[in-house]
């Protein structure tokens, strides 16, 4: 199955389509109106998000970008396009349908009712999960805030713009159960998520990938391919919760999110088309040469490609863990594709095999399957993230050439889990740290590689003009032509 169809199916319909309500002050299908007190809560929060998204949000000026925005949340028909001033984006409230009769898939509540409130005896950790996750969604926008500036046309400037309002959503989304269920302390947990700023030294963002700047368009595209696909794949665990309004909530996330990892998967494709083109007409692979020629060497493309994947690879945990083991058992968290494993969803005394490094040398053990989740959704994240790269490659297949990028190693330059106490290179061999420390500035991009990335950026808001390091897309969005005009830029509006 490919991703997209993984990502982009919609849950099944189970009744009408439920339409997001416009009239409201916050857009929602969740009856907000006839809970005044949760109305409240979220109205006296909106303006401290909206102050957040002035301060730390997209800093271009722009007059209005051509935006999709949710209007129902059923299958097909859910998101209008049009041109709206971004800080009046209609960010909102948006579950995916409830089915009256679901019932919770596995652990040891299978079979019993899904929840529509939160169980005491799982509050807790069900807040640190929403919380975590929270945390995430503002943060990629604060990291992405300058990109604007240097995007290289204004079609990539309005995929960077919805990305940014979606994030934004994301947030709201999350916000929204920790004020509908966790009283007191969920309003608090909704206040720090706008306090913690990414790569802040007093009050960062929760976890590592997430405090990283992201210092120019390449790494957006690599961002948007391994990072927010880490986010599906734990999206896609909160998705089979016993805790409803969370499942809907991710069920409903999920869908937006497939277009972050559209703009990741063609933002690359698209810099290694140009590349390969302009090595085809120079005959050359020189990295000098080819940068000279304003396009981004496959060596460089290859390093963000190791930062990128390995810091995502973080994120997944370490491959052993009890809390998780917990998490799943309770009903809070299942596994990727829960409902179409054939097994018994409980996995007492099931097993796989891992590996680990021992003694200089990869060996498999044998672990029980209950603490191996984390493992368990990396795997189907890495062979998610195989399609891409397989997709990359074929522009240099066509093009008759050898070069080939690759995923390293799972064991390279990682911080968390079993590989984090050694070396691994990106072709999978165990090294000691005078290799490492001689050959890292080959794997990972060097400020030097940054800088002569960024040296590129230079931003082009002609519509239908491209800058020179990038292949324009075969088509626009939403049927719309290439040279659309996607964003209008403030200055047009002040002339206007
Ligand atoms: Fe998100
Ligand atoms: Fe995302």
């Amino acid at each position: 199955m490919t991703t997209t169809e993984r990502t982009g199916s919609a849950p099944k319909p189970t009744g009408p389509l439920s339409t997001i309500d416009y009239s409201e002050r916050i857009p929602n299908n969740v009856n907000l109106a006839g809970d005044r007190k949760l109305q409240r809560a979220l109205e006296g929060w909106q303006p401290k998000f909206l102050d957040w998204w002035k301060a730390l949000g997209p800093a271009l000026p722009t007059k209005d970008v051509y935006l999709r925005t949710a209007i129902a949340v059923g299958r097909d028909g859910w998101a209008h396009f049009g041109h709206v001033p971004m800080e009046q984006y209609r960010w909102g409230i948006f579950l995916a349908e409830q089915d009256p009769n679901r019932v919770i898939p596995f652990g040891k509540h299978k079979g019993e009712p899904a929840w529509q409130e939160v169980p005491g005896e799982y509050r807790a950790e069900l807040l640190r999960l929403i919380t975590v996750q929270g945390d995430t969604e503002p943060a990629s926008v604060e990291q992405q805030r300058v990109l604007g500036a240097t995007a290289p046309s204004l079609y990539d400037m309005r995929n960077l713009f919805q990305v940014n309002v979606e994030e934004g959503r994301h947030l709201w989304a999350m916000v929204y159960l920790l004020q509908a269920y966790f009283g007191r302390e969920g309003r608090e947990e909704a206040e720090q998520l706008l306090k913690r700023n990414s790569g802040d030294l007093d009050s960062p963002r929760i976890l590592g990938a997430f405090n990283e700047e992201t210092t120019d368009w390449l790494q957006f595209f690599m961002f948007t391919y391994f990072t927010d696909r880490d986010g599906k794949y734990q999206l896609g665990t909160l998705k089979e919760s016993a805790f409803d309004p969370l499942a809907r909530t991710c069920e409903f996330m999920l869908k937006e999110e497939a277009h972050h990892m559209f703009v990741g998967t063609t933002g690359v494709q698209r810099v290694v088309e140009k590349t390969v083109q302009v090595m085809v007409e120079l005959g050359t692979d020189d990295p000098a040469a080819l940068l000279a020629a304003g396009v981004i060497p496959l060596e460089v493309v290859q390093k963000y490609l190791n930062f990128q994947f390995s810091v995502s690879m973080d994120l997944f945990g370490s491959e052993r863990s009890t809390n998780v083991a917990a998490y799943y058992t309770a009903g809070l968290k299942g596994r990727w594709q829960e409902t179409r494993r054939k097994d018994d969803h409980e996995l007492h005394g099931d097993t796989r095999e891992m590996t680990v490094v021992r003694d200089g040398e990869f060996v498999q053990e044998t672990v029980p399957m209950l603490t191996a989740l984390n493992l368990d959704l990396r795997d189907e994240y890495v062979a998610d993230c195989e399609n891409g790269v397989r997709r990359w490659n074929q522009e240099m297949e066509d093009a008759g050439l050898e070069q080939r990028l690759f995923l390293p190693h799972e064991g390279f330059n990682r911080l968390v889990g079993s590989y984090s106490s050694g070396h691994v290179s990106p072709d999978g061999r165990i090294i000691d740290a005078a290799e490492w420390e001689a050959s890292v500035d080959g794997w990972l991009p060097l400020d030097a590689d940054r800088a002569a990335v960024a040296a590129l950026m230079v931003g082009v808001y002609e519509p239908g003009e491209f800058a020179g390091w990038i292949a324009a897309p075969k088509t626009g969005i939403n049927d719309q032509p290439v040279e659309f005009d996607y964003v209008h830029l403030a200055e047009e509006g002040l002339t206007a």
